[in-house]
């Protein structure tokens, strides 16, 4: 990577957005108002904004590997909390991705060493499915199924939260699973009905 060429390709994406719009920097600088928080993986080939078309102030992001959402994530919970109560985005996203590195590496027993925590979010999620997950006979089928079900596993854990939970019930926010499909550049709408998620946890996760 050149990183004198990516002062130069900043410079020329600077000269090209102002020769659209002069005041572009601006109006951007004068703050954000995003409609969707957007939670993907670390993974460099999933781009939020490009594969969306999302200019800047579209999205406010965040990503990890794996797009885990934990409860113990001081910085995931900072984000959910500051997008919903503050900014008040209207769709909350996760997308996950198929070839997910770190879904992959929860599937192997192996010691990770410091990624064992975060990939115990992941196995948890196995353990819970397995008679689904086990009943798949193809290994990379299994693979993709399990890069599904993490998705609407992290639904679940961002509508385990009382503040999303008060924005979910008063109609001002819609959760989406998503699959960022890199062989075809495609998103996959999971289409996870979010209605029945919400029933199912109803009354061990309500706090709102
Ligand atoms: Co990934």
């Amino acid at each position: 990577m050149d990183i004198a060429k990516i002062f130069e390709d900043n410079a020329s994406w600077v000269a090209s957005r102002i020769g659209k719009d002069p005041g572009y920097f601006e109006s951007l600088s004068q703050g954000q108002d995003p409609d969707m928080l957007y939670i993907g993986c670390s993974d460099s080939r999933v781009t939020a904004e490009d594969m969306m078309g999302a200019e800047p102030g579209d999205l406010f992001v965040h990503r990890n590997i794996a797009n885990v959402v934990s409860n113990l994530d001081i910085s995931a919970m900072s984000v959910i909390n500051y997008s919903v109560v503050h900014l008040h985005v209207k769709h909350i996203v996760v997308c996950g991705h198929y070839g997910c590195g770190g879904v992959k590496a929860a599937m192997q027993s192996s010691n990770l060493g410091i990624l064992n925590p975060w990939l115990k979010n992941i196995r948890d999620i196995y353990r819970l499915h397995k008679d689904e997950l086990n009943a798949i006979a193809d290994e990379d089928k299994r693979y993709s199924r399990l890069v599904e079900l993490n998705v609407q596993e992290q639904c679940v854990n961002v509508l385990k939260i009382p503040e999303v939970q008060q924005a979910y019930r008063s109609g001002k926010l819609t959760m989406h699973g998503w699959v960022f499909d890199i062989a075809s550049g495609k998103i996959v709408n999971l289409e996870i009905d979010f209605a029945k998620v919400l029933q199912d946890i109803e009354g061990i996760y309500d706090l709102d």
